[in-house]
């Protein structure tokens, strides 16, 4: 085996771990791009451990330090601004990872499925807002779409080579996030540092408060929805603690398909880097002896409505409220994050937004990215107002 990868958001979670994986694989990948938003000195970093063709950083204003820390590299090349990113995702190559967090990764994303490959998939956000649009581009180009997020890389392969007209519907499973068990009046406290420090897996910042809220979960029911062409119905959730499972499938004759492993992003990345291979692993290996009690239980919809909200957003016909939800979120989690508003207040806002805007049609690239931008502005200022 001998692949190209490019990674889009190297220097997050998903593209340190990827790089971790292909670290221990040197034969088998060859890197072409690696991309950044601003941490320009990873950034430098991985291009002088991996030699990339090309790097790039989101941020213009680190573009001149990265040019010149790599200026010993020739063979290198370097450019900076949101365009060099999609520049970095239209280059050849056998696999894309998309690991950028939020809809800041969508055009880039959609000019990676363009080119027909495979995009091994992390940026859930961008599904969640392009939702068919993405699919129809991933269809119309012959695009192999593999998940990386653990559940969904799950429920792929308990899918995988299975007749899905005797599928009865799916599981997800979330670990429950650091306040699984507190009370709405503790969460109303809860401080970003509380927020991120998730009890079993180890992620970006955004993610993270996204699994203290359960939004998480909610993005990725309307991930798998698309992904998995399923209706809400046959997406179901439970809370389990243990991060053990991460993703089951129920079919007709009453057999339950299960996927376990490690609570550690390797395994599912190094699937989707190795498919249909199954290459070994850079990450933790899962003791089955330690495995000595795994719980389940349904979420709680009350302390943690966006449970509640995906049905809702699932039930509208068209994008428009897809994208509020998914938006919203990302503007009420900065401002949660610069502590601007409260834990709670993040969901009180998203459901806000989401019952008071008004839902325009949405059929184009186009169409989102300005829905986007017009539900950011909106957002910001009622969040400014209410401070
Ligand atoms: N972390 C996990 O375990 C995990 C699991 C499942 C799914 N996911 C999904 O994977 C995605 C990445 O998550 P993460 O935890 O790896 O996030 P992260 O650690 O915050 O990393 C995000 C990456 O995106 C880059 N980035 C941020 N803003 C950008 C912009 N405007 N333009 C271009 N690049 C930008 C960041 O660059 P800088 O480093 O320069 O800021 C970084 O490389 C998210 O959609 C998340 O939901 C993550």
């Amino acid at each position: 085996m001998s692949r190209s990868v490019s990674i889009l958001g190297a220097t997050g979670s998903v593209g340190r771990q990827t790089l971790d994986v292909i670290a221990q694989h040197a034969s088998k990948f060859q890197i072409v791009a690696l991309t950044a938003g601003s941490n320009v000195d990873m950034l430098i970093q991985q291009a002088r451990a991996f030699k990339p063709k090309f790097v790039a950083i989101a941020d213009e204003a680190a573009y001149p330090r990265l040019k010149e820390a790599l200026a010993d590299m020739p063979a290198i090349a370097v450019a900076g601004g949101a365009k060099a990113v999609v520049e970095a995702a239209c280059l050849d190559t056998d696999i894309t990872v998309a690991a950028i967090v939020g809809v800041a990764g969508l055009v880039p994303v959609m000019e990676a499925i363009k080119r027909g490959k495979t995009v091994a998939f992390a940026n859930k956000e961008t599904l969640v807002a392009a939702g068919n649009i993405m699919m129809d581009a991933v269809a119309k180009y012959g695009t192999t779409l593999l998940p990386i997020d653990s559940e969904h890389n799950a429920i792929f392969q308990v899918l995988h080579g299975h007749d899905l007209k005797g599928l009865r519907r799916i599981v997800l499973t979330a670990s429950g996030g650091p306040f699984r068990e507190w009370s709405t009046e503790r969460m109303k406290k809860a401080t970003p540092e509380q927020a991120v420090a998730h009890p079993t897996w180890s992620m970006g910042q955004k993610i993270s408060v996204d699994s203290a809220t359960l939004m998480n979960k909610a993005l990725e029911v309307i991930e798998a929805h698309h992904l998995f062409a399923l209706p809400s119905a046959k997406i179901d959730v439970v809370i389990h603690p243990q991060s053990v499972v991460h993703g089951m499938a129920e079919y007709a004759d009453g057999s339950f398909l299960a996927q376990m492993g490690p609570a550690d992003m390797r395994t599912p990345i190094t699937v989707c880097l190795g498919w249909p291979e199954r290459i070994d692993t850079s990450g933790a290996r899962m003791d089955v002896m330690a495995l000595s009690k795994l719980e389940f239980s349904a979420p709680d919809t009350v302390r943690f409505p966006a449970l509640r909200l995906v049905r809702q957003v699932l039930a509208d016909a068209g994008l428009a409220s897809a994208i509020l939800f998914n938006t919203a979120n990302e503007v009420a989690v900065a401002a949660f994050l610069k502590r601007t508003i409260g834990f709670c207040d993040i969901l009180d806002n998203i459901e806000r937004m989401l019952n008071d805007s008004h839902k325009p049609a949405i059929s184009t690239l186009e169409d989102i990215l300005n829905f986007d931008a017009q539900i950011r502005e909106t957002m910001s200022e009622t969040i400014k107002n209410a401070a």
